[in-house]
């Protein structure tokens, strides 16, 4: 059984209104997507802006509810979960969102935001609390000397480290993360990318990848989800996407990467795109 299986999953938003502000047209932001993610996997969703992905993503974490279609994480159905049997499934699954500026609290230090997952799920006390976290912030590569400060005084590559220490607080099996490198400098990227998938092969993650950088998917993931207007156009593992593409609009997407993919996979640093291109 697969960590994370998704069927037949659809999805509409309302597009319009008339003049009493009733809905008159739906427009599908996801149609009959299916997808399995396996315990460990990093799997890529990328496509086109609008493609649908970030609406995929949330809906695997019934942060949005899909119209149909079913959905299990870890063998419980996810929309029939109750609260409490939701509750404690949001332990095991978490997000890393595009822009850590707004997805950390101002006011809150950065130790306080790797806690305070912990007060919420946990019963721990809170210096078993805070022993936790300043190991996940040491893990991730944050001086103790930004403990007490507040996101403001932080860069966003340091942040989006925060986000990430955060959301492996409470040693889940999933992180969806929503282009999780693509607000930040470009030259923190790869360390930030490079640590994501240290931490993966460490902690035994699985990672449902949203980004519409296809440079960056050879380096992470595993297996490929394209996605066009809601719909999946077509999967396979990274090697088949790169190499063996076979619709138009994933060889039109992978033409579209401005330089060259690194080459390697796995076991090596990835060092950041190359700036000229190569024929
Ligand atoms: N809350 C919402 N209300 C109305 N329409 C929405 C909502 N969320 C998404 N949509 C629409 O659904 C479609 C898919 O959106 P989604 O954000 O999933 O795309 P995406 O692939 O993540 O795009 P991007 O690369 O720009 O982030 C888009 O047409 C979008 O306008
Ligand atoms: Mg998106």
């Amino acid at each position: 059984m697969s960590l994370l299986e998704v069927k037949n999953v659809s999805k509409s938003f309302a597009s319009g209104r008339d003049f009493l502000g009733r809905r008159t047209k739906w427009s599908h932001a996801v149609k009959d997507v299916s997808f399995s993610l396996e315990a460990g996997e990093c799997l890529a969703v990328v496509g086109e802006s609008g493609a649908g992905k970030s609406t995929v993503g949330r809906i695997a974490l019934r942060l949005i509810e899909p119209d149909t279609g079913s959905i299990t994480f870890d063998g419980v159905d996810v929309r029939a979960a109750k609260p409490a049997e939701l509750r404690s499934m949001r332990r095991g699954m978490q997000m890393i969102f595009q822009d850590p500026h707004s997805s950390l609290n101002p006011r809150m230090t950065v130790v306080d935001a790797v806690v305070e997952p912990l007060i919420v799920h946990t019963d721990m006390g809170r210096g078993e609390r805070e022993k936790l976290a300043t190991a996940m912030l040491d893990k991730v590569g944050i001086g103790s000397r930004y403990f007490g400060r507040y996101p403001a005084e932080l860069s966003g590559g340091q942040l989006q480290r925060v986000a990430i220490a955060r959301a492996l607080t409470l040693n889940p099996k999933m992180i969806v993360c929503d282009e999780p490198v693509a607000a930040l400098d470009v030259s923190v990227r790869a360390q930030v990318l490079n640590l994501l998938r240290d931490l993966q092969e460490e902690l035994g993650l699985a990672y449902l990848f949203v980004c519409h950088d296809l440079a960056l998917i050879e380096v992470i993931a595993d297996r490929v989800l394209v996605m066009a207007r809601g719909e999946v156009v077509e999967s396979g593992s990274v090697e088949d996407i790169f190499r063996r593409p076979q619709q138009e609009y994933t060889r039109t997407l992978l033409d579209a990467i401005p330089v060259p993919v690194p080459r390697s996979v796995r076991g090596q640093e990835f060092e950041g795109v190359r700036a000229e291109p190569v024929s």
